[in-house]
């Protein structure tokens, strides 16, 4: 099996409230629909979950009924950006089926209490493709809280061991500095928990409901662990997640876990 994150920022454009990029969502479900293997999707939020989650702060505690019609929104918004990527997997020849963590997730302050990873497992098995995405769902202390994409990649890689967990990033890799503010900075062909230390993870701009940089990448290494195989690749350019989802060598970053 092989699992796959495609951010928010390649799907979306994360500055403008439910914008998509509709020929990107389109040529990467064409891209993986040539891997080699069974696959799971996970795709982001983007500028679906990302602007009303922040401006709720449904990322914090629980503040009132307001939070409740904001939660809905977000979900309907996130749901709408999930048939944009089933429309894409459908047009490529995959049989994507939808997979809401607001049904199949419980949170506990924000961590995750209860997962059911046994729909995705019988629909693999039948041939199917899961799909399933960054959301807003129960938490038995907070009411509702964001689950991202990347908590549910850790929470498939434990639960199947994927044989390559693929990371489909806006950037080439993960680079020693942010590239985007950093000219200087250098595309790391690898990393491991212990060179942490010395990458410059100043955010550019506001981090995210889902937190920084450094957060996503530690958990990266933590899926490593449970993977054969984890990577981060440029999805705006084209052939790198066919040639990633298909197992040939290619530009990006390759997170090792703790062995
Ligand atoms: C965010 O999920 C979920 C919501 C804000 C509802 P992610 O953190 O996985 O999304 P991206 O990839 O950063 O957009």
């Amino acid at each position: 099996m092989i699992l796959v994150k495609l951010g928010g920022s390649v799907l979306t454009d994360k500055a403008r409230l439910r914008t998509p990029r509709r020929t990107t969502i389109v040529r990467l479900g064409k891209e993986l629909a040539g891997a080699s293997e069974s696959l799971v999707v996970v795709h982001g939020a983007g500028s679906y979950g990302h602007i009303l989650a922040r401006r709720h702060r449904l990322h914090e505690r629980f503040l009132g009924k307001d939070q409740l019609l904001a939660g809905a929104r977000v979900q309907r918004d996130v749901k709408a950006l999930d048939m944009l990527v089933l429309d894409a997997l459908l047009k490529a020849g995959l049989a994507p089926v939808s997979l809401p963590p607001s049904a199949l997730l419980t949170m506990d302050d924000g961590r995750v209490a209860d997962f059911a990873s046994k729909p995705f497992l019988d629909y693999v098995v039948m041939g199917l493709t899961p799909v399933t995405f960054g959301d807003v769902v129960r938490d038995r202390t907070r009411g509702l809280a964001i689950c991202s994409g990347d908590v549910l990649m850790l929470e498939l890689a434990r639960a199947f061991h994927p044989t390559r967990a693929i990371f489909v990033a806006d950037v080439d890799g993960l680079y020693t500095a942010d590239p985007k503010r950093v000219r200087t900075a250098r595309r790391l062909e690898s990393v491991a928990a212990e060179d942490l230390d010395a990458i410059d993870f100043t955010p550019a701009s506001t981090a995210d409901v889902t937190g920084s940089i450094e957060g996503k990448v530690r958990r990266m290494i933590e899926i490593a662990a449970h993977a054969g195989e984890t990577l981060i690749v440029n999805g705006n350019v084209k052939n790198r997640l066919r040639d990633a989802v298909r197992g040939r060598p290619v530009a990006g970053t390759h997170v090792v876990g703790r062995r």
